[in-house]
């Protein structure tokens, strides 16, 4: 069986106190529900701090991106070993990243790859765009993402993937629950083809774009849909919560 995971990705909000008064609002009544796994994703500055208050409990945390170099001379970067004493998720591949930061398919293949080497665990993202969405090609454009960013990769224990359709991140317009729960069902077949009906089965792969309380049911009713990344609505500790207990209720009478 399949964990269901809840990952919030606060891109860049919060302040390190802001960051931690967030945290403070939910860190209780996160902890207490057990069936899901919890994922809190917060700026970089301020996982090492969140990482202390969320020390002992069930919720775990996760970086939003990684360079994919060991060390070395490129400043401003964060290599996955500074990563990995911090946190066990981190985010690659997110559609932002490719759009303002020009991240190529290569580049998040070179990322999934050193973050699996030192123990990281990957929540790799893919979706469409809007233009190719209309043009009928999220299976072809799904497809190439989903093999250019595994290749070379033999073992893909520890990794999530996200399906998040670029249109629908942040715009308040989320995918149907049809069109989510189908082109997650492709992205399972791409991987039973590529590892295998077993690693098929056990990945998790979470739907993401424009989740918030009010739809977050209607996406965790779906059989491939194994939980969800949430931008926006991961900013509010109320709505959050409310997206953790909705998962746990509906995965649990499975
Ligand atoms: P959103 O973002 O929930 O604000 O649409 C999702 C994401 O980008 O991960």
């Amino acid at each position: 069986m399949r964990v269901p995971m809840i990952v919030g990705n606060w891109k860049m909000n919060t302040t390190l106190s802001g960051a931690v008064e967030l945290v403070n609002k939910m860190v209780r009544e996160l902890d207490e529900i057990d069936s899901v796994d919890k994922v809190l994703c917060p700026p970089f500055i301020s996982l090492a701090k969140i990482g202390k208050l969320i020390k002992g409990s069930s919720i775990k945390l996760g970086a939003q991106n990684v360079y994919f170099a060991e060390k070395g001379a490129y400043t401003g970067e964060i290599s996955p070993l500074m990563l990995a004493e911090l946190c066990e998720f981190v985010i690659i591949g997110h559609s932002e990243r490719r759009k303002y930061f020009n991240e190529t398919g290569e580049i998040v293949n070179q990322k999934v790859m050193a973050a699996l080497k030192v123990g990281l665990k990957p929540i790799l993202c893919v979706g469409e765009k809007l233009a190719e969405n209309e043009a009928g090609r999220t299976e072809e454009v799904v497809t190439g993402q989903v093999s250019s960013s595994l290749a070379g990769i033999n073992d893909i224990n520890g990794l999530t993937i996200a399906y998040e359709p670029v249109w629908a991140i942040g715009t308040g317009k989320a995918a149907t629950r049809e069109q989510a729960n189908e082109t997650i069902g492709l992205i399972r077949r791409i991987i039973s083809k590529l590892y295998g009906e077993k690693v098929a089965r056990d990945l998790r792969i979470l739907y993401g774009g424009s989740v918030t309380a009010d739809n977050a049911t209607e996406f965790m009713q779906q059989s491939e849909i194994d939980g969800a990344l949430v931008g926006g609505a991961s900013l509010k500790a109320d709505q959050f919560l409310s997206i953790v207990r909705q998962t746990a209720e509906i995965k649990q009478t499975r």
